[in-house]
């Protein structure tokens, strides 16, 4: 758990404490189907003949995306003892390498170090994918890791606010085209979350 970098907010979430209408908030159906997905990845991990799959899920902001990937994460700590890992594209994982190149840095010189460790851990989310800059070095990064996980056949869990389809064109299709064998894409509609708490104005 110390070490999957989850953040405070959606730790200890599990899919049993996620909001599915019981209250006054009223959650799309778009949500119940990628809770229905994130159930049985988390039910069927240790069934042998499962095949697991990882998701593309986009939508707009406070639909829940980080939330549910957070809990699938939790769930398969928990549960299983998986080993996992959170990353927001940019803070997390890019700036993470960049910081390697910095002879001040406590981290320099260990660039190959810490690819590694986003390549081969178990379940990877990759949260806020395609908040990142277009950059030569960006989508060389991105390919890198996801090639990598692709060909281990590793679990990787994006959110976007973007459709995947808007991979098609960038970093020369290769992503998303491994994105597209690698993941289900879901895309949720509901409205934002984060609003229930705000009081309504006049
Ligand atoms: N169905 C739900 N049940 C309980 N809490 C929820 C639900 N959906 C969202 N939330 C809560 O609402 C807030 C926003 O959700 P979240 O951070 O997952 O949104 P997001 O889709 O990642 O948004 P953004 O695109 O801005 O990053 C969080 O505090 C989250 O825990
Ligand atoms: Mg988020």
């Amino acid at each position: 758990m110390e070490n999957a970098n989850i953040p405070a907010r959606y730790r200890f979430q599990f899919l049993s404490t996620i909001d599915l209408g019981e209250s006054n908030h009223d959650p799309d159906l778009s949500f119940i189907v990628a809770h229905d997905w994130a159930n049985e990845l988390v039910h069927s991990w240790a069934d042998p003949s499962f095949v697991p799959q990882g998701f593309y899920l986009w939508g707009g902001t406070g639909s829940g995306k980080t939330l549910l990937a957070c809990v699938i994460l939790n769930e398969l700590i928990f549960r299983y003892g998986v080993k996992c890992k959170y990353a927001k594209v940019n803070k997390d994982f890019l700036s993470a390498i960049r910081d390697t190149y910095q002879t001040d840095s406590e981290t320099h010189g260990q660039e190959r170090f810490i690819e590694r460790e986003f390549a081969n851990v178990d379940v990877l989310v990759i949260d806020d994918f395609g908040v990142q800059k277009e950059s030569e070095f960006n989508n060389r990064k991105l390919y890198d890791l996801i090639d990598s996980r692709y060909e281990q056949e590793k679990i990787t869990l994006l959110t976007s606010n973007h459709p995947l389809d808007e991979w098609r064109e960038r970093g020369q299709g290769r992503i998303y085209s491994r994105l597209m064998e690698m993941t289900k894409e879901i895309q949720l509609k509901c409205p934002d979350y984060r609003m229930k708490f705000t009081p309504e104005r006049v």
